[in-house]
């Protein structure tokens, strides 16, 4: 197989470091690092900008129609825009976490957003996470994985995020948003969050981020 046109489709729940990992695992291989996450946060972003109501379909289909949505790559690492504007950070706060979750539990945000997805796959290699990547968006992806860690250790994950990016929370309030988030994701109607039973499950629980890097790598070498 050629290496450079590996497709890989990571899934699993948020927090679980599926974008850091897929970033570095991507990097090492030369592939490109596609967070679909990152498009439904910007959708959000847009959606609260245009005052929209999180869960009203058809206005957020009007709105996915003209949406300038852009995805541009700087050594692999994606980066987006709304427009001119690089949103690749305004789109990493809690208030845009919980505004995605309800975004993307539309099919008009779906749709769009996966189409989207696709196309981006197409042009080469790739290493791609989300929620329905394996299941849905690239059902012949060459690697699939379901990488996952407990709530308690994805919440302190998350929380030491936060921290160090100065905001304040306690790890009650980050694992009951944490908790509502994973159900939210996995029991809503199009696409939830579900373990592809041909995907190699990958828990980080008791890894260390180089360990949880390494097994990924060798998953990919092992199933390319
Ligand atoms: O991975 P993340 O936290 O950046 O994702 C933001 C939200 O988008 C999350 O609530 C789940 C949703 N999502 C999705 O439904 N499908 C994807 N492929 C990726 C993310």
């Amino acid at each position: 197989m050629d290496k450079k046109n590996v497709c890989v489709a990571i899934d699993g729940p948020a927090g679980a470091g599926k974008s850091t990992i897929a970033r570095a695992a991507a990097s090492r291989l030369g592939l490109r690092h596609i967070d679909t996450g990152a498009m439904y946060r910007a959708a959000a972003l847009e959606a609260v900008r245009r005052g929209i109501f999180l869960d009203d379909g058809p206005a957020l289909g009007e709105m996915m129609a003209d949406l300038d949505l852009r995805i541009e790559f700087a050594d692999g690492v994606q980066r987006v825009y709304l427009g001119d504007e690089d949103v690749s950070e305004a789109i990493r706060t809690p208030e845009m976490s919980a505004a995605s979750s309800r975004v993307s539990a539309r099919p008009e945000v779906r749709e769009a957003l996966v189409r989207l997805q696709r196309e981006l796959a197409k042009r080469g290699g790739s290493v791609m996470d989300g929620r329905d990547i394996c299941t849905h968006v690239l059902p012949d992806a060459d690697v699939k994985i379901f990488l996952t860690a407990s709530p308690e250790v994805r919440a302190k994950r998350r929380l030491d995020e936060l921290i160090e990016k100065g905001e304040n929370a306690s790890f009650e309030e980050v694992l009951a948003d944490m908790k509502r988030r994973d159900y939210n994701d996995s029991h809503r109607e199009h696409s939830p969050l579900v373990r592809a039973p041909e995907a190699t499950l990958i828990d980080t629980s008791a890894m260390a981020l180089d360990e949880a890097i390494e097994a990924v790598l060798s998953c990919i070498k092992e199933e390319a």
